[in-house]
C-alpha cells in the first residue's frame, strides 16, 4: 500500500493511473461502517484511495477536534488489509495553508438540521471534500448515508458546479442491536451506551407507522418523541422528517424523505435517519 502525506506524491502517482479511481474520504479511526465504503469502492475500481485526515475546519469552537479518536497504527493496518491501494494522510499544515481564505458552502442547505447548530460544520466539509477531489481526481467517491445531510449536499455539489464524479452512498452499517458505527461512539460509558439505541428505536418506531400507511409527519414525530422520553438521558437536538432535495420538513411523507435524528448523550452528539422514497405508491425504506 502507498501511503502519502503529501500532495505532490499523491498527485505524482494519480498522474501514472489509468482507469477508475474510487475515493472513500474519512478522519479515520475506522470502524465497520468505513470499512463496508472501502468494500463498496473495491467493486467500482482496483484503485482505492483511502483519506484519513481529521479536517479542523469542519469542526465548531469548543467542538471535539483535540479529543477526536486517532489511532494511526490501527487504521494503516485495517486499510491494507481491506485493500486500499494508496492510503492519503495529509498533516493539516499542509493540507491548508496558513492563510487559507476559501471556503465551499451551501447557503440553504448546509444550514437545516445538523447545519442548524454547526454553522460552519459543513462549509467546512464542502472544502475539504472539493480540495481531496482536485487532488486525488477520481472517478468515484464513495459516502456513507449515515451522514445523509453530508451524502446529500456532496451530491448537490457535484452537480451545481460540474465536478466530474460520479458519488455513490452506501448505507448505513449499524451494530447488532441497530446504533450505527460511528468514530464518536468511543465516548460513551456503558449506561449511554444504554441510552444510544434512542435514535435507532425513534426510527424504527416511525418506519413500521409508515409501513402501516401513516404519512403525516407530525404524528410521525410526534411517536419519535414520545420514544425519546422512554431515553430520559438523551437529549433531542432535532428530530425532523425533510425532502432529500431541499431538506425542508414535509407535511406528508411523499417522494423522496429523510427521517432525520439528532441528540446528546452527555457531550457526545450522535445522529441517525432513514430514506423512504415513495414512488407510485410503492414505498421504499432505507435504515
Ligand atoms: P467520517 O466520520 O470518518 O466518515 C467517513 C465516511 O464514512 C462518511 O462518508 C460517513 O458517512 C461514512 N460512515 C460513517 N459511519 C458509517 C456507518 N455506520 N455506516 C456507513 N457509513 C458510515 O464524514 C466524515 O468522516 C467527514 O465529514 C469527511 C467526509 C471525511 C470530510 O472530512
Amino acid at each position: 500500500m502507498n501511503i502519502y502525506r503529501t500532495k505532490s506524491e499523491l498527485i505524482a502517482w494519480r498522474q501514472q493511473i489509468a482507469g477508475p479511481v474510487a475515493l472513500v474520504p474519512t478522519m479515520g479511526f475506522l470502524h465497520e461502517g468505513h470499512r463496508a465504503l472501502i468494500r463498496r469502492a473495491r467493486e467500482i475500481s482496483d484503485t482505492v484511495v483511502l483519506s484519513l485526515f481529521v479536517n479542523p475546519t469542519q469542526f465548531g469552537p469548543g467542538e471535539d477536534l483535540n479529543t477526536y479518536p486517532r489511532d494511526v497504527d490501527r487504521d494503516k493496518h485495517i486499510a491494507e488489509m481491506d485493500g486500499v491501494v494508496t492510503l492519503f494522510m495529509p498533516d493539516t499544515s499542509h493540507m491548508y495553508e496558513a492563510d487559507h481564505a476559501t471556503y465551499l458552502y451551501w447557503p440553504t442547505m448546509g444550514r437545516r438540521l445538523c447545519g442548524a447548530s454547526r454553522s460552519n460544520h459543513f462549509q467546512g466539509v464542502g472544502t475539504v471534500v472539493l480540495k481531496l477531489f482536485n487532488i486525488v481526481r477520481p472517478t468515484h467517491a464513495v459516502f456513507g448515508r449515515k451522514d445523509g445531510q453530508q451524502a446529500l449536499l456532496i451530491r448537490r455539489m457535484v452537480i451545481d458546479i460540474d465536478l466530474p464524479v460520479e458519488i455513490v452512498v452506501h448505507p448505513t452499517i449499524r451494530e447488532p442491536d441497530g446504533l450505527a458505527f460511528s468514530s464518536r461512539n468511543t465516548y460513551l460509558d456503558d449506561s449511554q451506551r444504554v441510552s444510544a439505541l434512542a435514535l435507532y428505536s425513534a426510527l424504527s418506531r416511525c418506519i413500521s407507522l409508515v409501513r402501516t400507511g401513516e404519512r403525516n409527519a407530525r404524528v410521525l414525530n410526534d411517536t419519535m418523541n414520545t420514544v425519546f422520553e422512554t431515553y430520559p438521558d438523551f437529549s433531542v437536538e432535532y428530530c425532523e422528517i425533510v425532502d432529500r432535495d431541499t431538506l425542508k420538513p414535509v407535511e406528508i411523507v411523499t417522494g423522496r424523505c429523510m427521517i432525520a435524528v439528532a441528540g446528546r448523550l452527555g457531550a457526545t452528539r450522535l445522529i441517525d435517519n432513514a430514506w423512504i422514497t415513495e414512488k407510485e405508491g410503492e414505498i421504499r425504506i432505507e435504515l
